[in-house]
C-alpha cells in the first residue's frame, strides 16, 4: 500500500481497541521471567559454551602478536578466535570501525578476540591469559583541539543537498548585526552512553552452513545484512531473531561485536555459544552520543521578534563517520527571516559515535532551548511568551511547507496553566523553600517525525484468532501491544484475539525500532496487511470489501451477518502487505511537539539539586495507546534528567578511552532521583502521516527535558551554566 494522499476515514477511527490505555501484552512475561531475552535462550541453545570479549587497551596503534598459549591451555576453553582465525570478515553498512580488529585497533576496547569455554568464569579467566603486544600510535582523542581544524559537513540527511554543509536563508550577518538586542553563547554537552539494562548479547547456533542467532538488536533487516556482509555468507543462510530487547536507546540500531563473534566463536567451537558483552567493555567497544560545541546566536527586535538565529555544532567521530546532528531543530523551530546552520566534525580516535535516543534533536535542544532563555530574559520577557511570540506554521527555510500539525502554542499554554507557571519569579534566586532554593524552567519540545517502509503478515485461523508476524521488535516501548491494537480495531476481534509475533528475520521486513519511527511506521504496515486480509475474509464470505464492517468477531454489510471465523473455515487465510510512503513527508513538514515543565530545588548549602516536579505537554498525532505512551515519556524525561544533571562519558585525552565505562561510575537517575511526572497529550489526529494517524513519541519526551531542568537552575540560583551536565561544582 502506497500512502500518498491524506488518510481519510477508516477503520482504526472506530477508536474500539486503538488509543485505549491497554496493558502491555508483553507485560506479565517480562516480570515473571519468562519472555525470553538474548542471552536467555537455554530451550533453543541448550549446550550452548560461552564466550568473552577481548577488548583492545590501546586506542590507536597495531597488534605486534597475540600470544595465546597460556589461555589455550587454561580449563574449559574450546576455542580462541581473532582476526587471523577469522579469515577475511566483511565489513556492515552501519558499522564505523570493525567488530573484530586487529592487527589495526582503530578504537579503544575494540574486540581482538573472543575466548569459548565451558563456563562462563573459565572463559574470563582464560581472557585474563591472552597476552597482546601493541605498537601503540598516536591518536585524536581532544574534541576542543581538533574542532579548531575541523572541516563543515552536511551530515547524512544531507546527501545532495544543493546548498551544501551550511544551510542560510536571508542574511544572517547583518541581521544579526542590525539586531537591537543580540545573544550570542556557546553550550556543550558530554559524549554519553546508552547505558541500557540488557548489555549486548547473542547466542550463536550452527547448523551446517546455516547460523541462528538469538540477539538484542532494534532493527531485524539491518542487523540480519550487515551480519551476513560481515560473515561473507548469503542473508538466506542466517535466521536472525530478537523478540525482546532489555532496552537500547539507538546502541541496538546496528548489529555489534557481540553478534559477530558469537557466530565466529561457535564456528570455531563447533558449538552454539552464548555472549554477553561484559559490562565494563560496553562504553568503549559500542557505540556512543557524541559530544558537541554548540554556539548559538540570536538577534531580535525589541518586541521579542527573531530577526536572525544562526546554529553551529561541532562534534567528533571516527575516520568516516557522522556528525552529531545537533543543529536540526533550529531550522525548523522558531520563525526569523535570517538563519544560519551549520556543522563541523573533527576527526577522532575515540570509540564509535552514533545515534542514541533522539539522535541530534535530544542535544541540540539541550542548547537551543537555554539559548531562548536567555534571550528571554534579555528582553524581558516571559520565556513561555517568547517562544509563542515565535511560533511559525511553515517551514521557516521553505515557507511554501506548511507543518501539517504544529500546536506548539497549545502545549505551552496548556502546561504554563497546568503547571502554576504563573507562580514562577522570573528574577532568579527569589524563591526559597527552607533550605532550597526553588526555581521552575520551561523547553519547548521537537522532534522530527519520519517513516519507513514497514511490512506485516497477518493470519485468519481457524478458531478466529488472527496472528500477526512482523520483523519489528519491542524495545519496552510497546509494540507488541499497539499491533495488537491495530489488528483487533481492524479484524473487528477483541485484542486478547490477537496472537503477535515480532523480531525474527523470517517474518516480512518492517520499520524497525529507531527515530521514534517504529510506532507509526510499523501499525501502519500492519494496518495495510489487514486491509489485504480483509477483502480476501470479504471475498471468502461473499461479501463486498468497501462495504463490509469487521466487528464483534463478524462481517457484515446491510442486514447480513457471518461470524469472522467463517472465512477460515477451508483453511487459514493469509494476507501480507506493507506501507510505501509517497511524497505527503516533502509536501507537508512533519513534526511533533511538546513543552517540558520543571520545578528544581538547590541547595543553597550543598548546591545538590533535586527535582520537585516535572510535567511534558505533548502534541505527536493520535496516542495509539496512552498508557504505553505516557511510558515512554516518562522514561524519556527521567533520562533528560540524566543528561542535565548527571550523565557524562569522562574522557582521557591522553590514551583515548571513556574511563567510566560501568554503571557505577557512568551515574543515570534511580527512582529516588525523579520525583511525580506528569503527561498530557493533546487531542491530535494527523492524517498526512498514515492511516494511522499517529506520529512517534518516545524521542519527544527527552528533547528539551534537559533545557527545562537547565533554566530551573538558573531561575533558582541565578548562576547560568552552559556545560552540561550541570553538576553542583558549576554554580555553587
Ligand atoms: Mo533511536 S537513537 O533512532 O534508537
Amino acid at each position: 500500500m502506497k500512502f500518498d494522499t491524506p488518510a481519510g476515514t477508516n477503520p482504526i477511527d472506530r477508536m474500539k481497541v486503538v488509543g485505549k490505555p491497554i496493558d502491555r501484552i508483553d507485560g506479565p512475561l517480562k516480570t515473571s521471567g519468562t519472555a525470553p531475552y538474548a542471552y536467555e535462550h537455554h530451550r533453543e541453545a541448550p549446550d550452548a559454551a560461552y564466550g568473552y570479549v577481548v577488548g583492545a587497551t590501546i586506542a590507536k596503534g597495531r597488534v605486534r602478536s597475540i600470544d595465546l598459549d597460556a589461555a589455550r591451555q587454561s580449563p574449559g576453553v574450546i576455542a580462541i578466535v581473532t582476526a587471523a582465525e577469522a579469515g577475511k570478515l566483511g565489513q556492515g553498512n552501519f558499522n564505523t570501525a570493525k567488530l573484530l580488529g586487529g592487527p589495526d585497533v582503530d578504537h579503544y576496547h575494540q574486540a581482538l578476540a573472543v575466548v569459548v569455554a565451558e563456563t562462563f568464569e573459565q572463559a574470563r579467566a582464560a581472557a585474563g591469559l591472552v597476552r597482546i603486544d601493541y605498537a601503540r600510535g598516536d591518536g585524536r582523542f581532544d574534541l576542543d583541539k581538533e574542532l579548531k581544524t575541523a572541516p563543515l559537513h552536511g551530515g547524512n540527511s544531507d546527501e545532495g543537498s544543493e546548498s551544501g554543509p551550511e544551510h542560510r536563508t536571508g542574511k544572517f550577518e547583518a541581521a544579526f548585526d542590525a539586531a537591537p538586542v543580540k545573544l550570542d553563547a556557546t553550550y556543550t554537552t558530554p559524549d554519553q552512553s546508552h547505558a541500557m539494562m540488557e548489555p549486548f548479547a547473542s547466542i550463536a547456533a550452527w547448523k551446517g552452513d546455516e547460523l541462528q542467532l538469538w540477539t538484542s538488536n532494534q532493527m531485524i533487516a539491518w542487523g540480519h545484512s550487515d551480519l551476513a556482509k560481515t560473515l561473507n555468507i548469503p542473508k538466506d543462510k542466517i535466521r536472525f531473531m530478537s523478540p525482546y530487547v532489555g532496552g537500547g536507546f539507538g546502541g541496538k540500531l546496528f548489529l555489534r561485536a557481540d553478534a559477530v563473534l558469537a557466530a565466529l566463536g561457535a564456528k570455531g567451537a563447533g558449538r552454539p555459544v552464548k555472549l554477553a558483552m561484559q559490562r565494563p567493555l560496553i562504553a568503549n567497544n559500542t557505540t556512543h552520543r557524541p559530544a558537541t560545541r554548540q554556539r548559538i546566536r540570536i538577534g531580535c527586535e525589541a518586541d521579542g521578534t527573531i530577526t536572525a538565529i544562526a546554529h553551529e555544532s561541532g562534534s567528533g567521530d571516527l575516520p568516516g563517520g557522522e556528525p552529531e546532528t545537533a543543529v536540526n531543530q533550529t531550522e525548523l523551530l522558531y520563525a526569523g527571516a535570517n538563519r544560519l546552520t551549520a556543522m563541523r566534525l573533527a576527526v577522532l580516535d575515540l570509540p564509535e559515535g552514533n545515534a542514541m535516543r533522539a539522535p541530534g534533536e535530544a542535544p541540540g535542544m539541550m542548547a537551543l532551548e537555554i539559548a531562548i532563555d536567555e534571550m528571554a530574559e534579555k528582553l524581558g520577557m516571559d520565556p513561555v511568551a517568547f517562544r509563542i511570540k515565535n511560533d511559525t506554521q511553515v517551514d521557516p527555510m521553505k515557507p511554501e511547507r506548511r507543518f501539517s500539525e504544529r500546536n506548539l502554542i497549545r502545549c505551552l499554554e496548556d502546561g504554563a496553566k497546568r503547571f502554576g507557571w504563573s507562580k514562577r519569579n522570573a528574577t532568579p534566586g527569589q524563591m526559597r523553600d527552607g533550605r532550597w532554593l526553588v526555581g521552575m524552567g520551561v523547553a519547548a519540545a521537537f522532534r522530527n517525525h519520519l517513516a519507513l517502509t514497514s511490512g506485516a503478515r497477518v493470519r485468519l485461523g481457524q478458531d478466529g484468532r488472527v496472528t500477526v508476524e512482523t520483523d519489528m521488535t519491542d524495545i519496552g516501548t510497546g509494540s507488541y501491544t499497539i499491533i495488537a491494537q491495530t489488528a483487533a480495531e481492524m479484524m473487528g476481534v477483541p485484542v486478547d484475539r490477537v496472537v503477535v509475533k515480532l523480531g525474527d528475520s523470517s517474518f516480512p521486513r518492517s520499520a524497525g525500532s529507531g527515530g521514534q519511527f517504529g510506532a507509526g511506521s510499523a501499525t501502519s504496515g500492519v494496518y495495510a496487511a489487514c486491509v489485504t486480509l480483509r477483502e480476501a475474509v470479504a471475498q471468502k464470505l461473499g461479501f463486498n470489501a468497501t462495504d463490509a464492517v469487521f466487528d464483534d468477531g463478524k462481517v457484515r454489510a446491510g442486514n447480513r451477518s457471518v461470524a469472522l471465523a467463517d472465512a477460515a473455515r477451508e483453511g487459514e487465510l493469509v494476507a501480507e502487505d506493507k506501507i510505501e510512503w509517497g511524497d505527503l513527508g516533502k509536501k507537508f513538514q512533519q513534526s511533533t511537539f511538546g513543552a517540558h515543565f520543571v520545578e528544581v530545588g538547590v541547595d543553597a548549602f550543598t548546591g545538590v539539586t533535586r527535582v520537585r516536579r516535572m510535567l511534558a505537554v505533548c502534541a505527536a498525532g493520535r496516542i495509539l495507546n496512552p498508557k504505553s505512551a505516557r511510558s515512554q515519556v516518562i522514561g524519556a524525561m527521567t533520562m533528560g534528567v540524566g543528561g542535565a544533571l548527571m550523565e557524562e562519558l569522562a574522557v582521557d585525552k591522553r590514551f583515548g578511552l571513556f574511563i567510566n565505562h560501568d554503571l557505577a561510575g557512568y551515574e543515570v537517575p534511580v527512582h529516588a532521583d525523579i520525583p511525580h511526572q506528569e503527561v498530557v497529550f493533546l487531542d491530535e489526529a494527523d492524517a498526512t502521516v498514515s492511516p494511522m494517524k499517529a506520529k512517534g513519541i518516545g524521542e519527544l519526551g527527552l528533547c528539551g527535558v534537559g533545557a527545562a531542568v537547565a533554566n530551573a537552575i538558573y531561575n533558582a540560583t541565578g548562576v547560568r551554566v552552559r556545560d552540561y551536565p550541570i553538576t553542583l561544582e558549576k554554580h555553587l
